[in-house]
């Protein structure tokens, strides 16, 4: 079982390179489906959910390489619209694949997700949607089994804002027949990236930047190549990584417009940074104050950094309250956090950080993906060793963080135990 042993209390110092966005690729690559041939994605960063995707993509019939950050994707021989329960249990975002199946096969079996550390994760939205759409769906034995004659444009209004919801009715409302008229939609810049990806395809969309996007359903769509855009959260990441160890360093290949509610936020807690339109640099502090965050849909602040914000808090000069209105059961890294001393209360959606003057380094396990950067952020801070269990969870959405901490200065390894 492989660990992170963390030595705290070091300064950081330097520059990180930001590598590309785990939730901007996977919609990306379930839309490669829904044209024959071969597409290229480039700063495709190293992770575990990207190779589960390409392995299921496999399973499906497509040819995925990946060589050095390129990654093609040749659909030519797509033949098999199943996407089993051993894929879609690791990785939710399996579903994608779903509407591009339907679209282009009149079926598909799809097993159902599976709830995960942060919570059930449902996808009534997206089923919902698809019907309206002309699917029909059968459950049996946990799979979804889906079919249609043909998926025709239809008005969806969600019901509430859902990134994964958003992503997948549009990419499939591309082929549908007709027009799609979506409302209440999720704004995330990585839904701009796969705008932007499925019109170079030659789809029609509408409506970027808005929570209201607008489809023409088009005969065909053509593979293209494309850069993928930079990853926020991990940027938001080292950015925090920066404040807890009260360090001068640069975030570079980053795009700060994407950050806006972290840098207003760090900027409240008493940190200076300086932006331009590709790096972000942190500045030491005197003290951190105390600040209060409730996320909420982009431009709100993200909940896949409210573990690492909260991290921060803990030695902030005074209380703070963090409330999860996304995922209020996203908080697995509280008791772990308290293991290093911090001291944090908790009652559902919400946690109450009391800021103590220095964590104290521990073992601790690491839950999910953003809990576990959360542990790592402390473990930077934390006085002594930190040592952090279960860092598979890491994996899954950053691309070798203890290399690009090793090169701020930061004293931490993987080890085997
Ligand atoms: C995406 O998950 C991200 N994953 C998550 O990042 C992120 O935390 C989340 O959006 C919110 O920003 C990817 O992009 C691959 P949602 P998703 O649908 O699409 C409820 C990470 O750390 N809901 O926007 O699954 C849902 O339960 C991951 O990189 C329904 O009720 O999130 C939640 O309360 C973790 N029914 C809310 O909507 C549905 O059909 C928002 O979820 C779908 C969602």
């Amino acid at each position: 079982m492989k660990k992170f042993l963390i030595k705290g209390g070091k300064k950081l110092s330097g520059t990180v390179e930001i590598s590309g966005a785990k939730n901007a690729i996977l919609p990306i690559l379930a839309a490669c489906l829904l044209t024959r041939g071969k597409t290229v994605l480039t700063n495709v960063p190293k992770l575990v959910d990207l190779k589960t995707m390409a392995h299921l993509l496999r399973i499906i019939g497509a040819r995925v390489d990946y060589i050095r950050g390129r990654m093609e994707v040749d659909t030519a021989d797509v033949c098999f619209p199943e996407a089993p329960y051993e894929l879609v249990s690791q990785m939710r975002a399996s579903i994608y694949v779903l509407g591009p199946l339907l679209v282009k096969f009149k079926k598909a079996k799809v097993s159902f997700p599976g709830g995960c550390a942060i919570g059930a994760r449902p996808i009534d939205l997206h089923l919902k949607a698809l019907e309206k759409m002309g699917a029909s769906f059968e459950t049996k034995k946990g799979y979804l089994y889906a079919s249609t004659d043909e998926l025709k444009g239809a008005e969806i209004d969600f019901e509430n804002v859902s990134v994964g919801a958003t992503c997948h009715i549009l990419m499939t409302a591309t082929l549908a027949n007709g027009k799609t008229i979506m409302r209440n939609c999720a704004k995330e810049p990585e839904i701009d990236s796969l705008i932007d990806f499925l019109v170079k395809m030659g789809a029609k969309i509408t409506g970027k930047g808005t929570s209201t996007l607008i489809i023409e359903g088009v005969k065909e769509l053509f593979p293209v190549g494309m850069e993928m855009m930079a990853d926020r959260i991990e940027a938001g990441t080292f950015l925090i990584a920066g404040a807890i160890t009260n360090s001068e360093i640069t975030i570079a290949n980053c795009n700060p417009e994407h950050l806006e509610s972290l840098i207003l936020k760090m900027q409240q807690a008493g940190f200076e940074i300086g932006v331009d339109d590709s790096s972000m640099k942190i500045f030491p502090t005197r003290k951190i104050l105390p600040v209060n965050i409730v996320t909420d849909p982009y431009p709100a602040f993200p909940t896949d950094l409210q573990a690492q914000f909260l991290a921060l808090m803990t030695i902030a000069k005074g209380t703070s309250y963090i409330e999860d209105t996304i995922f209020p059961d996203r908080f697995m890294h509280v008791p772990e956090l308290n293991r290093l001393q911090a001291n944090i209360s908790q009652e559902k959606g919400k946690a109450k950080v009391i800021g103590v003057e220095s964590l104290s380094g521990a073992e601790v396990m690491a839950t999910d993906l953003r809990a576990s950067a959360a542990l790592v952020l402390a473990g930077l801070a934390a006085e002594g060793e930190t040592i952090v269990s279960r860092i598979y969870h890491i994996d899954r959405g950053y691309d070798n963080i203890e290399g690009k901490l090793r090169l701020l200065g930061a004293d931490i390894e993987r080890i085997e135990e």
